[in-house]
């Protein structure tokens, strides 16, 4: 019988951000345990991770769960001799956490918020992904890095730092899909549009936010709804498996149809 392409059946993923928030990284770690990998689980969220060990326990999937902050570099070193500890080698590694303590036009960005969301959302990548490289180049594998439609097309309101470090996720996984590639190493980024997590759920109390900006935000996604944590996860188990042996540097939006709408385009 042939193996089912998309089965990650003895497979390791290791996944950052999984904490159990109702996030992208939470569904993406539940997803892939489903389609059959060992999981290694890392957040800066104590009782998040915790959570999210308990729901993967409960549901039979092999795991460890590793406090770890991506933007500190002995605690990314910790991470990955866990997992070698652990023993089974790193197969997969989904690169997830961002910060994005607020909105502030481009002229009123302080240096220190600046280096604070390039040190999360960027150099936090480029750690793990230092940490995995190694470790994938006798045996292949593949990363995933979360990106966002931002990193692509501009969202102005003071979202500048931000899409400034989606759009260097774009280039870190166009560089590294070229450089691996030989070793059998693929890299691929996928740009979710906004997503109903917990984080877009606070802004959406906010009855201006839900007044001024949500309007806008569904005009923009001709699906015509929000993208959902679990529409993520599809896309996840796709790069991460041998059913994408050929999907290499690829910036993948589960968008709704977002980048592909012409800002002046109409749709209804
Ligand atoms: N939610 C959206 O609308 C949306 C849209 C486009 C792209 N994205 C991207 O999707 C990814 C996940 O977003 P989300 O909304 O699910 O976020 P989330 O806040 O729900 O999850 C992020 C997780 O990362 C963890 N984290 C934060 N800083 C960390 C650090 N330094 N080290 C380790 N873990 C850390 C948090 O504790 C949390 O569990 C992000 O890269 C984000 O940019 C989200």
């Amino acid at each position: 019988m042939s193996r089912d392409p998309f089965s990650l059946r003895g497979k390791t993923a290791v996944v950052t951000g999984a904490g159990a928030n109702g996030g992208i990284g939470h569904a993406i770690a539940l997803g892939l345990a489903r389609a059959g990998a060992r999981l290694a689980i890392a957040d800066i969220d104590a009782a998040g991770l915790r959570h999210t060990g308990e729901e993967l326990k409960a549901s039979g999937g092999e795991h460890i769960s590793v406090l770890c902050d991506i933007a500190a570099p002995p605690e990314v070193e910790a991470l990955f001799a866990a997992v070698d500890a652990w023993g089974g080698g790193i197969d997969v590694l989904v690169n997830v956490p961002f910060v994005f303590p607020g909105r502030a036009r481009p002229h009123e960005v302080t240096l220190a918020t600046w280096d604070a969301m390039f040190a999360v959302n960027v150099t936090g990548y480029f750690l793990c992904i230092r940490q995995a490289l190694p470790r994938m180049l006798e045996r292949g594998g593949s990363i995933i890095n979360i990106g966002s439609n931002a990193g692509v097309s501009a969202l102005g309101r003071g979202a500048f730092v931000y899409s400034c470090t989606k759009g260097a996720i774009n280039m870190m996984t166009r560089e590294l899909a070229v450089e691996y590639a030989g070793a059998g190493i693929r890299t691929n980024a996928i740009l979710p549009a906004q997503t109903m997590t917990p984080g877009l759920e606070a802004h959406l109390q906010n009855p201006e936010f839900r007044a001024g900006v949500l309007p806008r935000i569904i005009a923009g996604l001709p699906l015509g709804r929000l993208m959902v944590p679990e529409d993520l996860v599809g896309t996840a188990v796709f790069l991460a498996s041998d059913a994408s042996a050929g999907v290499n540097g690829v910036l993948l939006p589960v968008d709704g149809g977002n980048l592909a709408l012409n800002a002046s385009g109409s749709y209804r």
